[in-house]
């Protein structure tokens, strides 16, 4: 007892004088390490020695240790495993083989097994340690759990761990954790908030290996250093594009009840390329040691990314997939499997600095070689008119290199056509001996080198940085929240994709060659390998674009991607026709959130629209100002007119914001658009409207009940909605069906109900708003996509 309060007193004292965490962390005491799945697959291959290491670099530093291998088995089964385990690990070869088994014999008679199951088993525990402490009389510095588990037990073994494993007396807890950290943004944040309930975030530890990896760890070291060179030309002007690769040759086999519910998108895009991609593009934090400014630039970047659909990945599934998955999950033959196995991703960051940059993520298992690496490809700006193999004309380039590959070694190499970089500190030395490597398609004696001295295991490295309470080489919620923000909705939409299929090896060739397409990748080759037995019964879902009649007008219906990218198509073919006839192309876009789909596949794919000769008029606005979220301008500037290039004064948002008051009859906003449009369009008749229809079939602001008569001849008129905001202008019928063309957009299966009922009523403008839309002279299309067509 009196050895226990005198302890509290020491803990207590030592506490205040140095409050801060870091310095708390470091004091010197007892540690208990916990190996939760002790005797599982990752702990046999990497933990154990990467404590090991630990053990054997503290040694002198005056902590002590003790190791427990959890588990489920009950301890006379799993010790000996647990031993045999340990024996196995080594010592780095600096280390004398006398004093190497020294020093395993006591890392030996430091660990035990222990069963850890139910709360009473982590109970035990926590007794056990304090005992030791007791009868050791010292004092105790932290206690690391590392969970290596499955994700599905991490909230039940963190909630055994807050319930009777606290230190009591000051020490730290540390829990560290490995991916999956969820597989989609929701479940990572149910995983995040189970686990926050339990631990406090400076007390958890989420791995991303990849941090661990020396090269990766020395990125931005490499960009602070060498920022000299790098300044001026790490932006959009010099880089052409960034490539991050991870490329395996093994299959999944024997994997797949835990593979086939992520896919390779999930198992290493979302974590380890992800964060490869932020600490290559990352404001250099000004403290490199500070975790907080690290994490906030990081999410700057997350915050900048242009988002991430269909068409900016391409997938891939190795042939042998589809049969291993039939027998490790016991399917039939007319099993539909669509998990991908390769996938390139191609991401923007939206930014001043690297605007227009493509991006590529690309990662994929039974490829032909094992490599990782992340590169960064300047463009060239010189011509080399007779001596190609100038070294001026050769790639210039950064490479990190991660390891495996035809480099026997981690490495950071940069194309002597660049600049001579910085030699990282101590532990890094310049590879100088000539080989006769390759690398990126510059033979290794056209780069700089530089290698680590000694190469150490990403797990050794990552577990020193827990002891030394280093979070920057972790994942916090934050991080891992916005990186899921990114993933998911792509994830959500390649659901039905199917990948192509590839034989494995090099037998791939070039099947699997991609190509950028402005801001869309694709396949190089346009070859499609689908086995009429992968289609299964999805094939009766249909993918085309189907063509026919609503309401006696045409009418094209499609999955709402195609829906949006036939629409988008047809405005540019109206206006390239019409810029051809007349000079100039008359747009009328509607509000509201219909339309955004539409106006993002404009802004990001229809480069060669004729902007500089297109007018854009507004079917309708509210009565708000416009820098007004509310406001329809607000958002047709914010989603399409701020990407494209329109002059200024082709740009004619309606007036309803007059003598400092919002749409007050007097004030004529509606006549002075309407003579706007007059003095502009030939005929007040416009060459395309956009419209869409509410649920109360309302279109532009024309809602039920309004009498339509009274506005007479009036090409604009203000309106009454009986939602908020109640006032409107709006474009009335007589402007509407003298346009050239109208297209009405109905999308989303909450649309279902409407369009059924639209089909059987007849024409009734006063009760159905949007019957009254009939061109005189020109034409009505309905774009219909299936939800809203078939519910
Ligand atoms: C052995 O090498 C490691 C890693 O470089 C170093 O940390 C350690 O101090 C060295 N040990 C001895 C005994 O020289
Ligand atoms: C841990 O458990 C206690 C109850 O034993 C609870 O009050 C606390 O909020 C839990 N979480 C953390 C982060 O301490
Ligand atoms: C950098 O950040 C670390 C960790 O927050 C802090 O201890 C250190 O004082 C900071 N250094 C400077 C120069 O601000
Ligand atoms: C598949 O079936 C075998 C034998 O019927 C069984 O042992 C195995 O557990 C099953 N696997 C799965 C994933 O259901
Ligand atoms: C205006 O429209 C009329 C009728 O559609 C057409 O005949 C005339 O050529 C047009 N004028 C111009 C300048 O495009």
């Amino acid at each position: 007892m009196f050895v226990t309060v005198l302890l509290l007193l020491v803990t207590l004292c030592a506490q205040r004088g140095n409050g801060e965490e870091r310095a708390e962390a470091q004091r010197p005491g007892h540690v208990s390490v916990v190996i939760v799945g002790g005797t599982g697959d990752l702990a046999k291959k990497y933990l154990w020695q990467g404590f090991f290491e630990l053990y054997v670099n503290q040694v002198s530093s005056g902590n002590t240790f003790s190791f427990y291998g959890g588990g489920l088995s009950p301890a006379d089964a799993a010790t000996p495993v647990l031993f045999e385990i340990l024996k196995a690990v080594s010592c780095s070869k600096n280390v004398s083989q006398d004093r190497c088994a020294l020093l395993k014999d006591q890392y030996l008679r430091l660990a035990q097994y222990r069963q850890l199951k139910s709360l009473e088993d982590y109970q035990e525990l926590a007794k056990h340690i304090e005992q030791e402490l007791q009868q050791e009389g010292i004092t105790e510095a932290g206690r690391l759990f590392y969970l290596s588990v499955p994700a599905f037990a991490y909230a039940d073994v963190s909630e055994k761990i807050n319930n009777s494993c606290r230190p009591t007396n000051g020490a730290w807890l540390r829990v560290v954790l490995e991916k999956p950290f969820g597989h989609d943004f929701r479940s990572a944040q149910v995983l995040a908030s189970q686990l926050g309930s339990c631990l406090k975030d400076e007390e958890m530890y989420r791995i991303d290996h990849y941090l661990g990896k020396q090269v990766v760890a020395k990125i931005l070291p490499f960009r602070i250093e060498n920022k000299k060179f790098l300044d001026p030309i790490w932006n959009k002007h010099h880089i052409e594009r960034v490539e991050i690769v991870m490329k395996e040759t093994l299959d999944v086999k024997g994997r797949i009840p835990f593979y086939d519910q992520y896919g390779v998108i999930r198992d290493v895009l979302q974590n380890h390329m992800t964060e490869v991609m932020t600490l290559l593009t990352m404001r250099l934090p000004m403290n490199l040691s500070s975790s907080e400014e690290v994490l906030q630039n990081k999410l700057q970047i997350f915050s900048s990314m242009l988002p991430l659909g269909k068409s900016q990945a391409v997938v891939g599934q190795y042939q042998a997939y589809k049969t291993a998955v039939q027998q490790e999950l016991n399917k039939t033959k007319d099993h539909v499997c669509l998990t991908p196995t390769f996938a390139a991703v191609l991401a923007h960051i939206d930014d001043a600095q690297y605007e227009g940059v493509p991006i590529l993520l690309i990662s994929g298992k039974m490829l032909d070689e094992r490599v990782g690496y992340a590169r960064i490809l300047f463009k060239n700006d010189i011509f080399c008119l007779q001596n190609h193999n100038s070294v001026h004309c050769k790639p210039k380039q950064v490479v990190f290199y991660f390891g495996h590959g035809s480099l026997k070694y981690p490495a950071i190499l940069v194309s002597k056509n660049l600049f001579k970089p910085v030699l990282m500190d101590g532990e890094w030395k310049e590879v100088t001996e000539p080989t006769d490597v390759n690398i990126l398609g510059l033979p290794i004696s056209d780069y700089y080198v530089q290698t680590p001295t000694e190469q150490r295991e990403a797990y050794s490295e990552l577990i020193s940085h827990i002891f030394a309470g280093r979070k920057n080489s972790f994942i916090s919620t934050e991080n891992l929240l916005a990186s899921w923000g990114l993933w998911t909705p792509l994830l959500n939409s390649l659901a039905n994709s199917f990948p192509r299929i590839y034989p494995g090896g090099a037998d791939n060739g070039d099947l699997l060659d991609i190509r950028v397409k402005g801001k869309d990748i694709g396949y190089n080759s346009e070859v499609v390998i689908i086995s009429p037995d992968q289609m299964g019964d999805m094939s009766a879902k249909g993918f085309q674009v189907m063509q026919g009649k609503f309401r006696g007008a045409d009418m094209v219906s499609a999955w709402t991607e195609e829906l949006v990218e036939r629409l988008a198509a047809d405005i540019q073919e109206a206006a390239e026709a019409a810029v051809h006839q007349g000079g100039v192309f008359h747009l009328a876009l509607s509000g509201g959130s219909t339309p955004l789909a539409l106006f993002h596949r404009l802004a990001l794919h229809h480069f060669s629209f004729p902007w500089r000769n297109t007018h854009v008029w507004m079917v309708d606005e509210r009565c708000v100002p416009l820098t007004e979220m509310d406001s329809n301008f607000h958002g047709m500037h914010d989603h399409l007119l701020q990407h494209v290039r329109i002059p200024y004064y082709n740009i004619h948002p309606m007036p309803v914001q007059l003598n400092q008051r919002l749409c007050v009859e007097e004030d004529g906003g509606a006549l002075l658009y309407e003579k706007e449009v007059s003095k502009f369009v030939n005929g007040s008749s416009f060459h395309f409207v956009l419209l869409g229809v509410g649920y109360d079939s309302h279109t532009a602001s024309l809602f039920p009940g309004s009498k339509v008569d009274e506005f007479g001849e009036s090409l604009v008129a203000l309106t009454e909605s009986p939602v908020k905001p109640h006032q409107r202008m709006s474009l009335t019928f007589s402007a509407i069906n003298r346009a050239r063309t109208v297209a009405l957009l109905v999308m989303g299966k909450g649309k279902h109900e409407l369009i059924t009922q639209l089909s059987r009523v007849k024409d009734n403008p006063d009760k159905w708003p949007v019957t009254g839309v009939k061109p005189a002279d020109g034409r009505l299309v309905w774009y219909i996509d299936y939800d809203a067509l078939l519910g």
